[in-house]
Formats: C-alpha cells, sequence, structure tokens
C-alpha cells in the first residue's frame, strides 16, 4: 500500500519537518491573528463572479457620497462631488444615468477657499452632504461649496432633475458642513430640516439646527456647550413628538486623565418653539444621554460610527442600530461592534434624572426635576414654558442615566463605517435581522442575527480592489439590492446570489434568510413569498441532516452523505494526480479520505487543500474530500481515480451515483511514453519540494532576521518594546494607548508587545 519500494521516508520526514517549520515561521494570516468575532462563512474578492455586482461610474465623476431612494425605488439621487444624479435602478445590472446636473461652486468661492489655505485639488470644490425629498416636486441638496456651505431647491419632472437655477440657491451653513471631512446628518420630518454638523469654518462649533418649514428656526446654544468642540453627527431619526441625533463627542463629566470620547443620543421635541425671554430662538427641549455598547466587564465601544432606525412593526419596537468602534486598539488591532437601542430605552432616560454643573465646584451632579415646575423640563409639553424651567434647561441638558445595549457582533480586525439593516422573513416564519456592514478597506459583511441574539457572518464581499472606505450604503428592497458609495462610483450588490450554494449541506449551512433548498429542482434558490413550505431551510441550527436526507433512507448508513457525483480520474502509472478539493466554506475543516480509510499512506500529500497522489499499482479507488462543519462531515468532492488501462472495478456502495470522466488538468504529469511510464516522478517531487521549502524557509528567516529585528530595535529605542528598568508601569495616558510610532513603524507583534507590557 505504502511505498516502501522507494525508500523515501527520512526524506519524506525532512520535507514535512521543513513543512512544519515553513507554517510556524509564516506570519500569522489576519483570520487567526483577529480572531474575536465570527468569521465569514464565504470569502469573495472584488471580481469574483459568483458575487457579481454592477458598478455604475463616469470618468469626472468623483465621490460618490450622498445616496436617495426615491419613494417608488426607481430611481437612485446621488451626490457626487460638484454634481447631482439621476440613476434608473429598475432593471438588474448596471445603473443607468438619466440625468446629471453640475452644481460646481463658483470661482471666486474656489478662489477664496485656496487663499484660506484650503487644498484647490482636494477640498475646494462642493462634495454634496444633504440630498433629500422635500415633496412631490422638489429635492432639497446642499454641500460644502468650496468651504461656504450652500443649498438649493432642485426640481423634479417626473422623476427627471431640471438644472439648478441660481434664484433657488440658498446659504446652507448649519446644514453642511465646511469641511467635507466633517461628519454631518440630517432628516426631513414634515417639510422641516433638522441638521447637525459644524457651524463654521474652522470645525469648532457643533449645532443641531432646524431649518425649512413653517416653524421657527432654533439652534443649539454654543456658549453654554451644550455640545462639546468636537462633537461629531452620524445619524438622525424622527420619533412621534421628537427627533434623535446620534453623535459622538469628549466626555466632560467624567473627570479623565486623557481624552475620553463617548457616543450620545439627544433629542429635540417637533413642537419647540424657542424660549421667549430665556433660550430665545434656541431649543428649549435639547437634552442629550450616553450611550454605551459593551460586553460586560470589558472596555466599551465608544466611538458611534454610523446607525439606522428600523421602524417598528407589528410585533417589535422600533430599534436603532449602530456600529460603534473603540478608542482602544485592544490586542494591536482595531475593532468593532454592533449594538441594538430600543427606542423605548432611549426614551425611558430621558424620563430619568438630569447631570448639572456645578459652577462652584466645576462637578456634575445629579439632580431630579425640580419642585414645583410642571410640565417636566424638556418636555414635549404643548404650550410656552415658565423661564424657570427654561433656566433649569440652560444647565441640565445631559441625564443621568445610559442607554446600555450589549453587542449584537463583535468583530476585531475590521472597523465598520456604514450599516443598513432590513428584516427577513425565514421558512420558519420567524423574522431574521439582516445587517450589512461596510468596512473601511472596501469589504462588505453580511451579517444574520438569529433567535439567540447571535449574528454570524453569512459572507464577506470585497467591494473594489482598493482598499478604501465605504462611503454609504442605501438598501433597495423592492429592488432586491445594496447600493454602496464610494470614491470611484456606485455599485449594486444584490442581497444573496443562493446559486453559489450546490449542494443542499451547503445551502442550509449558509444560514442566509434569503436561501433555501428547493428540493424539486435541486437547486438553492431565493426564498419567495409566500414562502414554499416544502423547502429546506434551518436557520437556528443549520442542520442539514435530515432537511437534505432524500432517497431510500436507513439501507445504507452514509446515504445522506453519498456524493451526488463521482469524478473518474484515469491515468497512466506513476502520474502523479492533483485532486483539489474546493473549500466551500471558512467555517468547515477539511479532511481526505481513501475507501474507508482515513489514513491515505505515504504516496499522498495534501497540499494547499489538493491531494497530490502518485498513482502506482494499488494507490486506486475512492478518494473523497470531507467537509466537517457545525458537527456535520459532508463529501465536498469525490473521486474515483485508476489506472488507465485497467480501470478498478467499482464499488458496488457506488453504484446508480452519476459519474463523470475528468481529464487533464487534474494529471499534473502524465506517463505517455513508455520509458517515462516507467520512471517515478516521485522523488524529482520531494526533491522538488524540499529544495522549494528550503529556499522559502531561507527567505523567511532572512526576512524575519534582518528588518524585523531592526524594528524590534527602533521599537526599544522608542520606548515602546520595554519599559526601562525600574520604571513601574503607570497608568497614565501615555501608557493606555500605545505611543504612535510603536503602531505605525513596528509590526502588529511588537505594537501588541508593547501594549501587552503597558496594560500590566
Ligand atoms: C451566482 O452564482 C452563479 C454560480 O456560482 C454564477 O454563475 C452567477 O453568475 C452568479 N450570479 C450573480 C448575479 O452573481
Ligand atoms: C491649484 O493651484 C496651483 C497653484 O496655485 C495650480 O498650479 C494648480 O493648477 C491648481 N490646481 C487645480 C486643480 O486647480
Ligand atoms: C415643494 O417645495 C417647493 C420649495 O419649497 C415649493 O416651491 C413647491 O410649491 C412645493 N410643491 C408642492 C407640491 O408642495
Ligand atoms: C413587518 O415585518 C414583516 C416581516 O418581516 C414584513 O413583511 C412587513 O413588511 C413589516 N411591516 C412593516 C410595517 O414594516
Ligand atoms: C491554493 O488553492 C487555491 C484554490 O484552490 C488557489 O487559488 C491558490 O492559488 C492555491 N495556492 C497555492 C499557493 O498554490
Amino acid at each position: 500500500m505504502a511505498l516502501p519500494a522507494l525508500g523515501l521516508d527520512p526524506w519524506s520526514l525532512l520535507g514535512l519537518f521543513l513543512f512544519q517549520l515553513l507554517l510556524l515561521l509564516l506570519p500569522p494570516s489576519p483570520a487567526w491573528a483577529g480572531g474575536q468575532g465570527p468569521v465569514p462563512r464565504l470569502r469573495y474578492y472584488a471580481g469574483d463572479g459568483r458575487r457579481a455586482l454592477s458598478l455604475f461610474h463616469q470618468k469626472g465623476l468623483q465621490d460618490f457620497d450622498t445616496l436617495l431612494l426615491s419613494g417608488d425605488e426607481d430611481t437612485l439621487y446621488v451626490g457626487v462631488r460638484e454634481a447631482i444624479l439621476a440613476l434608473d435602478i429598475q432593471d438588474p445590472g448596471v445603473p443607468r444615468l438619466k440625468k446629471m446636473i453640475p452644481w460646481p461652486a463658483s470661482d471666486k468661492k474656489k478662489k477664496d477657499c485656496a487663499l484660506k489655505r484650503k487644498s484647490n485639488e482636494t477640498q475646494c470644490f462642493n462634495f454634496i452632504r444633504v440630498l433629500v425629498s422635500l415633496n412631490a416636486t422638489h429635492l432639497y441638496a446642499c454641500g460644502t461649496y468650496a468651504f461656504s456651505p450652500t443649498c438649493v431647491f432642485i426640481e423634479l419632472r417626473d422623476s427627471d432633475l431640471l438644472p439648478i437655477s441660481q434664484d433657488k440657491v440658498v446659504e446652507g451653513k448649519g446644514q453642511s458642513p465646511f469641511d467635507p471631512a466633517h461628519k454631518h446628518t440630517a432628516v426631513l420630518v414634515d417639510g422641516t430640516l433638522y441638521s447637525g454638523t459644524m457651524n463654521n469654518f474652522l470645525g469648532s462649533e457643533p449645532i443641531l439646527m432646524r431649518t425649512l418649514g413653517s416653524q421657527p428656526v432654533l439652534k443649539t446654544d454654543n456658549f453654554l456647550r451644550w455640545l462639546q468642540p468636537d462633537a461629531s453627527f452620524v445619524a438622525a431619526f424622527p420619533s412621534t413628538q421628537v427627533v434623535y441625533f446620534f453623535f459622538e463627542e469628549t466626555a466632560s463629566e467624567f473627570e479623565f486623565f486623557y481624552k475620553l470620547h463617548t457616543s450620545r443620543v439627544a433629542r429635540v421635541c417637533k413642537n419647540d418653539m424657542g424660549g421667549d425671554k430665556v433660550l430665545q430662538k434656541k431649543w428649549t427641549t435639547f437634552l442629550k444621554a450616553q450611550l454605551l455598547c459593551a460586553e460586560p466587564g470589558q472596555l466599551p465601544f465608544n466611538i458611534i460610527r454610523h446607525a439606522v432606525l428600523l421602524p417598528a412593526n407589528f410585533s417589535t419596537d422600533p430599534y436603532v442600530y449602530a456600529v460603534f468602534s473603540s478608542q482602544w486598539q485592544i490586542g494591536g488591532t482595531s475593532s468593532s461592534a454592533v449594538c441594538a437601542f430600543s427606542l423605548k430605552d432611549i426614551e425611558h432616560v430621558f424620563e430619568g434624572k438630569y447631570k448639572g454643573l456645578d459652577k462652584e465646584t466645576s462637578r456634575w451632579t445629579t439632580a431630579g426635576a425640580p419642585d414645583g415646575i410642571s410640565p417636566r423640563p424638556g418636555s414635549c409639553s404643548v404650550g410656552p414654558s415658565s423661564d424657570k424651567a427654561l433656566t433649569f434647561m440652560k444647565d441640565h441638558f445631559l441625564m443621568d442615566g445610559q442607554v446600555v445595549a450589549k453587542p449584537l457582533l463583535v468583530k476585531s480586525g475590521v472597523e465598520y463605517t456604514r450599516l443598513a439593516v432590513e428584516t427577513a422573513q425565514g421558512l420558519d416564519g420567524h423574522t431574521y435581522l439582516v445587517m450589512y456592514l461596510g468596512t473601511t478597506t472596501g469589504y462588505l459583511h453580511k451579517a444574520v442575527v438569529s433567535g439567540d441574539g447571535r449574528a454570524h457572518l453569512v459572507e464577506e464581499i470585497q467591494l473594489f480592489p482598493d482598499p478604501e472606505p465605504v462611503r454609504n450604503l442605501q438598501l433597495a428592497p423592492a429592488q432586491g439590492a445594496l447600493f454602496a458609495g464610494f470614491s470611484g462610483g456606485v455599485l449594486r450588490i444584490p442581497r444573496a446570489n443562493c446559486s453559489v450554494y450546490k449542494s443542499c449541506m451547503d445551502c442550509i449551512l449558509a444560514r442566509d434568510p434569503h436561501c433555501a433548498w428547493d428540493p424539486e429542482s435541486q437547486m438553492c434558490r431565493l426564498l419567495p413569498t409566500p414562502v414554499p413550505k416544502f423547502w429546506g431551510q434551518d436557520m437556528e441550527q443549520g442542520n442539514p441532516e435530515w432537511l437534505c436526507a432524500s432517497g431510500p433512507m436507513g439501507r445504507s448508513l452514509r446515504s445522506k452523505s453519498r456524493p451526488q457525483i463521482i469524478k473518474e480520474v484515469l491515468a497512466a502509472p506513476n502520474s502523479i494526480l492533483e485532486l483539489p478539493c474546493p473549500h466551500l466554506s471558512d467555517l468547515a475543516s477539511y479532511r481526505w479520505s481513501w475507501g474507508t480509510a482515513t489514513d491515505l499512506g505515504a504516496s499522498s500529500v495534501v497540499y494547499n487543500g489538493s491531494l497530490l497522489l502518485v498513482l502506482h499499482d494499488g494507490a486506486g479507488g475512492l478518494y473523497q474530500c470531507w467537509a466537517t462543519e457545525n458537527g456535520f462531515s459532508y463529501p465536498v468532492v469525490s473521486y474515483w481515480v485508476g489506472l488507465q488501462d485497467q480501470p478498478p472495478a467499482l464499488d458496488p456502495e457506488l453504484a446508480g451515483i452519476p459519474r463523470e470522466r475528468v481529464e487533464t488538468p487534474l494529471t499534473k504529469v502524465r506517463g505517455g511514453a513508455t520509458l517515462a511510464a516507467q520512471r517515478s516522478y516521485w522523488p524529482h517531487f520531494l526533491t522538488v519540494t524540499v529544495l522549494l521549502t528550503l529556499v522559502l524557509s531561507g527567505a523567511l528567516i532572512f526576512l524575519l532576521s534582518s528588518p524585523l529585528g531592526a524594528l524590534r530595535a527602533r521599537g526599544k529605542v522608542q520606548g515602546c518594546g520595554t519599559l526601562p528598568p525600574g520604571e513601574k508601569a503607570p497608568l497614565s495616558r501615555e501608557h493606555l494607548q500605545p505611543p504612535k510610532e510603536c503602531r505605525t513603524s513596528a509590526s502588529d507583534m511588537d505594537a501588541n508587545n508593547c501594549l501587552g507590557t503597558e496594560m500590566v
């Protein structure tokens, strides 16, 4: 069975040893290093035909930052640098440009902008920041307009954009930021625009403002410091009586030795009319509270990056889903979390106690609603509030309670920039939450939350080859697609491609609520509504055991894992065959079997998942690659291997399974001529492998020893490798965060060391 005649055992041992050495020397792949959090079951690289994305782009157009879906979902309006587009998205495939209206910043503004030392190459343009549907006939758009925020009413005719007329242009301060790098948010509620952004050129004066509509214009009070100078808005949503804003700022209420970021929700009442004597033209109902997204006993994810509202449904309350990152790089890598906050919890905190700043001691104290003031300060009561209540509001704008949530998903090694959420009905009748998460490096994760409140990642799609952030995500549910904006264009991403799951096992194990196995057509298909009851899906367990059992049951022990097709490989004696095993899932582990044996013998090696086999006498038979996932094993691929002139008789167990002849690509070296047929290629093969391994390990040792050593040395000089002897590690600002040089100049490994020593 084995190859004693070749007598190569010492060599194979050496080869194996070197191979192991090589594995040890290789730096851990990101998947291992950032081991925390769910692993995407499938990964698609940019351009993978299995997950075809349709890209709209055009020469001269860039920064596809702002997306707005028309009410009928037939048109996607896009704010790009210095223009607004209307894209027809009715047909699957690449969005079609219906109309483009240019809206460049004027030459004068561009000149002024450049004079103020802003870049005429990257900053002094009109970046569209706000794009909302005002009424049936008008859109409203705002842009940075070369650091001079400007807005415009754009007329629509049959969802076609009419050119911008100068008499429809208005000043946009407080609605769009000055600087394209600054965050902002805006939401239109009953013809009124609520916006949160930076209100000055320097970017030091945040504002939360109400404009348009018939109500008075209201602003936050800058002097009273309701918002910290670095407040950075990410989202806003209306509720019945109030509008909520989500943002991040420096926490002023904690006395801490270094700048501590915190995430906030603020709210204002829609019916706020501003104060009369006190708080004139200012909000009289502005309140804010801390949002806390943390695993118990861990550092919180304190920086909110984006949030979306999932409105109430028959059974569920409205929830806000938000992506967070952390100010602390735990273990040298950044990490992200998704938390869900119920609007009920948020409301509850706004009905609790307040915090107030004691002017004399500069300390924050807790305060209940003052006696004798009714209605409660900050509540959305109709009618004017008393001066006493407004005076209280001036410095009791922070709530004492926190809105707390435990993460649905924590993932290290990625930073999410954006998210979109929807619900999908599974075959079991339950509603599942589906989250699409865009990263800073251009990937999209499709995450599904099952009944136990935990998320799994169905897939990871690389949206574009160059790493850059996903700028925006917009779901178009009626189109069954998601649109993603980035610097170079807008992509249409179908919700799912169920046909990538080729077998019933794969379809069930995927646990994608959009896909189910149709036993009739023997295909994994998009789940239609109403759901066909006889299809197969198991969102909770992902257990294909019963769902995929077909044919005569109970006769053979392995009936459910019988291969669907057998690939027949016939070759000349002593050929070297490469039998590939497609890795369908990153959650599965793979192994090979030979007949009923799992021990493959000496005539074969597994390399990169494929089986390399020397076809000598007695090495033929059934070779199967098995995937084990979720406790379930099934053959991914099955080969029937034999000699050309004397194919072995097929195992009776396998009778009736369709067979397919596989030719050349599998046969690495074929012994055609008699002479060649008598030679064994095994020694050559091993020699080459060993030499290659030697060269590679040599190169690696060299690589690891020289530049990395140098980096280590440098790291130490900069004080990040180890602390000088005798110095204890104080818990101070410098030591909680690794010095910048550590993170940028040294490898992850060193940053790790660095943080490791200092956190002690
Ligand atoms: C879906 O996957 C199948 C097979 O993997 C592929 O042929 C097809 O083009 C894909 N379709 C899309 C829209 O990505
Ligand atoms: C920016 O200004 C520089 C110097 O004033 C000029 O040479 C360059 O052409 C300008 N670039 C653009 C894009 O206008
Ligand atoms: C929509 O808003 C624009 C701008 O405020 C206004 O001129 C127009 O009359 C409005 N149209 C409708 C149908 O209300
Ligand atoms: C409520 O959820 C169901 C199932 O997900 C969905 O079909 C329906 O459209 C939702 N209704 C609303 C009002 O969102
Ligand atoms: C490993 O296999 C995959 C797919 O089977 C292939 O794309 C990749 O190039 C292989 N890597 C090496 C080093 O052979």
